[in-house]
């Protein structure tokens, strides 16, 4: 890979030579000797792996075993080495958890701290979504949770306002501040910075491999072992980071991050907002993008869900040209989807607002797990009577899929219990659903149904607490 530059830990670095797909982890620890970044489970869910990385989007934390070198690229990198000050002196997340005896074995501190970091320099308070892709086996959480709540309102230290003030400058002056400059030689990887740039290539490179947060094909490369070239960095295409309301509705770029989605959604779309909340951990959020969410095709996928009930809109584009079919339409069978050679996802659209809509994520942990069944609910009513009905599920068939017996099983009856109880029988009809080591076929399927009850009685403002809900 020639010249990539970025800055690390406050020094502007430049690499050269590695391939495109060496992991921001391997490359601080066996390339840099920067070993306080611990690897734990090499695939994005221990959090041991934590850096900062700052942006002109801002600082956020990421998981270093799954993100690729390239995507680094005039941006800056902190890693714990650097969340102390150049004196030496601790962060005052340091300080606290040493305070409130936050670590016995010390695996997980650093990166915990760096996270910890990260929130207090956001001035983040929800502590337990900040630290829910943190795992720590011996010390529990609650000397963890205390540290961090005992620096809110501390004043940030100012070598950690440096990153910012670094980018800052970097775009005032064309990004020649870490010393990009001009590239000598062809990249492995290719990094457009348009979708223009991205069609016209993937048309001549239709068996290239597109990485936009590589949540997902991370893990092709540190746990598959597969070699993906030629690859393409998306991360630089920001005219699909976008985010537009129009005639309310929302378009939404397919790079952009499940992180800035949840944000966009949290206010009319409450429901879809906790889901996403819900959606692995705050460092795959931060990468994890909506494009790539649908594109990989998984039927456990939290984001299909949710929006094949809001009748989204897919925009797919090959070469110059655009389409745009139903996101239920894209997913043709298991891991099949509608999309050409070349063709790639460039965004979707979808209402801005549903009252109805109501989200339910099953899993086994309530934070950083996949779904065993995620729920999607969206009915109208009028006059008493059922008058439309999207309803769709992840983690019941081969692929996120609509309950058309269940839809139309309410559709034109009475807004009852006794309707509900009468559909409940037509999941049946539409799901045939697996048992693997999530959950039994007989478990989802039940689940299913039972969600359909708990929708009518939380619209008809009955209270449902799934803590009241008996085994
Ligand atoms: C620890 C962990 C926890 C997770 N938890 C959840 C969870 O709770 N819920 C959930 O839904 N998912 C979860 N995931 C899965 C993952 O985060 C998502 O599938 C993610 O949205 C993929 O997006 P990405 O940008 O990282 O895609 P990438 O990994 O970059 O790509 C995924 C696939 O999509 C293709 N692709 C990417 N962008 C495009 C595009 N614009 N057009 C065409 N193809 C494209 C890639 O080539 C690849 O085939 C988890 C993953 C990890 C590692
Ligand atoms: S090593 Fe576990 S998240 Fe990276
Ligand atoms: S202190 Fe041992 S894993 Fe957290």
């Amino acid at each position: 890979m020639a010249g990539i530059a970025f800055l690390l830990n406050g020094t502007p670095v430049r690499v050269e030579g590695e391939p495109p797909t060496r992991t921001l982890l391997d490359w601080l620890r066996e390339g840099r000797g920067l070993c306080g970044t611990k690897e734990g489970c090499n695939e994005g869910d221990c959090g041991a792996c934590t850096v900062m990385v700052t942006d002109a989007g801002g600082s956020r934390a990421l998981n270093a075993c799954i993100l690729f070198l390239p995507q680094l690229d005039g941006k800056a990198v902190r890693t714990v080495e650097g969340i102390a000050g150049p004196d030496g002196e601790m962060h005052p997340v340091q300080a606290a958890m040493v305070a409130h005896h936050g670590s016995q074995c010390g695996f997980c501190t650093p990166g915990f701290v760096v996270s910890m970091a990260v929130g207090h320099l956001n001035g983040r308070r929800d502590h337990d979504d900040v630290l829910a892709g943190n795992l720590c086996r011996c010390t529990g959480y609650a000397p963890i949770i205390r540290a961090a709540e005992a620096v809110e309102g501390a004043p940030v230290p100012e070598w950690m306002k440096e990153d910012a003030a670094f980018i800052s400058a970097q775009i005032l002056s064309g990004g020649e501040a870490a010393g990009r400059g001009g590239q000598t030689a062809p990249l492995p990887g290719f990094r457009p910075a348009s979708s223009d740039e991205l069609a016209d290539w993937y048309v001549q490179n239709p068996g290239a491999t597109l990485i936009a947060g590589a949540t997902d094909v991370g893990l092709w490369v540190t746990k598959a072992l597969r070699d993906l070239s030629p690859v393409a960095f998306l991360n630089g295409v920001t005219d699909l980071q976008q985010i537009e309301r129009q005639g309310g509705m929302l378009h939404v770029g397919a790079c952009v991050t499940i992180a800035a989605l949840r944000e966009a959604v949290a206010e009319r779309l409450p429901s879809f907002g906790e889901l996403l909340r819900r959606y692995a951990s705050e460092q795959v959020r931060n990468a994890a993008t909506i494009g790539g969410n649908i594109a990989n095709g998984s039927p456990i996928g939290d984001g299909p869900p949710a929006l094949i009930a809001l009748g989204a809109t897919l925009h797919l584009r090959r070469g110059d040209a655009m389409r745009s079919i139903p996101l239920e339409a894209f997913f043709l069978d298991y891991r099949k989807q509608d999309r050409q050679a070349g063709e790639f996802v460039a965004g979707i659209s979808f209402p801005e607002s549903a009252p109805a809509l109501r989200c339910y994520k099953l899993s086994k942990r309530f934070d950083q797990d996949i779904s065993a069944v995620c729920g999607c609910f969206n009915v109208t009513v009028g006059g008493g009577r059922v008058t439309a009905a999207r309803i769709a599920f992840g983690g019941m068939a081969g692929i996120p899929k609509r309950a058309a017996a269940v839809e139309s099983a309410l559709v034109g009856q009475p807004w009852t219990e006794a309707t509900m109880r009468a559909a409940m029988a037509a999941f049946a009809q539409d799901f045939t659903p697996l048992s693997d080591m999530r959950a039994s076929a007989g478990y989802r399927l039940e689940t299913a149904a039972n969600m359909l009850l708990r929708y009518f009685h939380e619209l008809s403002g009955v209270p449902v607490s799934v803590l009241e809900v008996q085994p």
